[in-house]
């Protein structure tokens, strides 16, 4: 695998391809859901990158961008071993240079809902970034987990409206065994924390067996979660939603795909998971 630091060391790369190149943009400290999207890239495409940038245009003044966990040597070691022909690493000056001034943005309810009240400015960060990504690495396709689920359709939406030539790819959420969403900053958890933590994907669950079962009502799968998360003092939930998947705008009936979304948090750690309703595998509508 070879790491390239520099925008102009991976346009000459990509320059010397031929065929598909697969994108896997991360912020590091990789886990198996990130490596699940290098092994879906590497299946579907001729060559492999990944992009390691822990991006600070997406975190707010009060946020993890100074601990957020780093680890080059490891993430390098599990990219390679996931075959990935190409690291992107840039530095932050790399990426944003003296003076850099613009912002893709997306507007509307899809980033003013939800994360997007909880984090001001965080999405236009996110596609700011991948806007760059995107036209240094030039890649054919490129795969973002379920996980993130706003982020996933704030992506897709700027990529269409921008008539981006890249093919936005959908990985279902990889999972602990206790059912918790993998996370990097899962490993902020004290123990007990981490326990509690594990009703965050119990209550989607139930809700999940309950729309299984019939149920439509959206404020009656809300209230699924809420009821979980309840038992759980160490829990506090921030919001519960049962959205619309174009718009993210609350449902009262769900009669068509839809996202169940939570972001809950643990002491001072913050953890978002969804169960997408309706939708079976990667299969997102997206917009
Ligand atoms: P990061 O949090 O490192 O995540 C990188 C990619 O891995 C995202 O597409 C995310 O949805 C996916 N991912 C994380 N946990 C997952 C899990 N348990 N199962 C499946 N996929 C999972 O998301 C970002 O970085 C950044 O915002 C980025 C897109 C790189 C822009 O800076």
């Amino acid at each position: 695998m070879e790491t390239l630091t520099t925008i102009a060391d991976v346009r000459a790369w990509r320059r010397g391809l031929g065929g598909s190149l697969g994108f896997v943009p991360t912020m590091g400290a990789l886990h198996e859901g990130h490596l699940t999207l290098a092994r879906h890239a590497r299946q579907e495409n001729d060559h492999l990158a990944a992009s390691i940038f822990v991006n600070p245009l997406q975190f707010a003044a009060n946020e993890d961008l100074d601990r957020y966990p780093r680890d080059l040597e490891g993430d390098s070691a599990k990219l390679a071993e996931a075959g990935v022909d190409a690291l992107f690493f840039p530095q932050v000056e790399e990426v944003y240079p003296q003076g850099f001034t613009t912002k893709v943005e997306v507007h509307g309810p899809l980033t003013s809902v939800l994360e997007g009240v909880a984090r001001p400015g965080h999405f236009a960060g996110v596609t700011t970034v991948v806007s760059k990504l995107f036209f240094s690495v030039q890649p054919t396709r490129a795969y973002f987990g379920m996980k993130d689920a706003q982020q996933l359709l704030v992506i897709a939406k700027f990529v269409r409206d921008l008539d981006i030539d890249v093919q936005v790819m959908p990985v279902p959420t990889v999972r602990e065994p206790d059912g918790m969403a993998m996370s990097s900053r899962n490993r902020y958890l004290a123990p007990a924390e981490r326990q509690a933590a594990s009703a965050i994907s119990a209550g989607l669950r139930e809700a999940e067996a309950r729309f299984a079962a019939g149920e439509r009502d959206a404020a009656a799968l809300r209230g699924v979660i809420a009821a979980t998360l309840e038992r759980e003092p160490l829990l506090r939930a921030e919001y519960i939603s049962c959205a619309e998947l174009s718009t993210l705008r609350e449902l009262e009936r769900v009669d068509e795909a839809a996202l169940l979304s939570l972001a809950v948090r643990v002491g001072v750690t913050r953890l978002i998971d969804n169960a997408w309703l309706g939708v079976s595998g990667g299969a997102v509508p997206l917009p």
